[in-house]
């Protein structure tokens, strides 16, 4: 049974800051970066990709032989930097060297999985309370809808969530639960695990699917509403993106979502109205039946949806 393990950790990380993914061809991933709707910068060899939202880096993708995940930086709160690193240490975390391109400061080291990660004191770019959504019924006299030719451009708000494929879900949710402090939301044996941040996220700020192999699987972006999850399949589509899956809508986390598989088979989300997990509280966990763990409502899922194709896209 996917489980939480008993022995709540004293501190808990309170935000993804960023990732860093490797990819074989940064010109290609430019032009589906800036078709999703990211605002993208070249910083030396990296792409920074931002939201009209903010000035904040949400990721950062880069030339490499294969698609990977290159790190992923998570932040926490001063006072806490140093009991966590204590409290990685003590659940297992093998220290490790920063990779070249990013700036050194934090804690570096890797999770069971090999993962490189990143700790740092950082601003809480998870939200602190349930965002409010456009989904619904307009007010009287008002059109619910915009015209054709007014269909704006779908933008992400922010990121909200990481899924990486893991061999191992238990050992996953027990690291990041011991380690980081992170709490199991819901999960589906042998299939998928979804984790909370302590101090106010959403449903799933970090995830795990099975896989024979780790693996990076999607990143997921908050768009305003369920217009925007159907508007951005669209304009991936007319940009040459049709694969993927959905406009669906989840039962573990409720989020509407649309993932656009990328050149290299990894997914990015389109994700509206996801679940809250206020800081503090419990959410209700539970263990739930497989065909709780993809979706409420939406098309059939591709059968190669869970391919795990890090291995596979190395460049040429
Ligand atoms: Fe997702």
């Amino acid at each position: 049974m996917t489980r939480s393990t008993t022995a709540r950790a004293a501190f808990g990380i309170h935000s993804i800051d960023h990732f860093a993914l490797d990819v074989p061809n940064l010109t290609e991933a430019t032009h589906f970066l800036s078709a999703f709707g990211f605002e993208l910068e070249t910083q030396g060899q990296q792409l920074l990709l931002r939201t009209p939202a903010s000035d904040h880096v949400w990721a950062k993708v880069q030339e490499g032989a294969c698609k990977r995940l290159s790190y992923l930086s998570l932040n926490c709160f001063a006072d806490d930097f140093a009991p966590l690193c204590a409290q990685i240490v003590q659940a297992g975390g093998r220290e490790a060297a920063p990779v070249a391109q990013a700036a050194a400061e934090g804690f570096w080291f890797e999770d069971p999985d090999g993962n490189l990660l990143q700790l740092r004191v950082g601003a809480k770019t998870s939200p602190g309370f349930k965002p409010a959504t456009r989904n619904g019924p307009p007010l009287p006299r008002l059109r619910g809808a915009s015209f054709r030719a007014e269909t704006p451009t779908a933008r992400p708000l922010r990121l909200s969530h990481v899924l990486m494929f893991t061999p191992d879900i238990r050992a996953g949710i027990a690291f990041y639960e011991q380690a980081l402090g992170m709490k199991l939301s819901d999960g589906s044996e042998g299939i998928v695990a979804f984790l909370h941040g302590r101090h106010g996220s959403d449903h799933h700020l970090i995830a795990f699917a099975q896989g024979a192999v780790k693996g990076w699987h999607h990143s997921a972006w908050d768009v305003p509403s369920v217009d925007e999850v159907g508007i951005g399949k669209m304009q991936m589509q007319r940009a040459g993106y049709a694969q993927g899956w959905g406009v669906g809508r989840h039962v573990l986390g409720s989020n509407y979502f649309r993932y656009v598989r990328d050149p290299w088979g990894s997914y990015w989300e389109y994700s509206a109205d996801i679940d809250f997990v206020s800081p503090g509280s419990e959410w209700p966990c539970g263990d739930h039946p497989p065909e709780d763990s993809l979706y409420l409502w939406g098309p059939d899922v591709p059968d190669y949806f869970f391919e795990n194709t890090e291995q596979e896209n190395t460049r040429t």
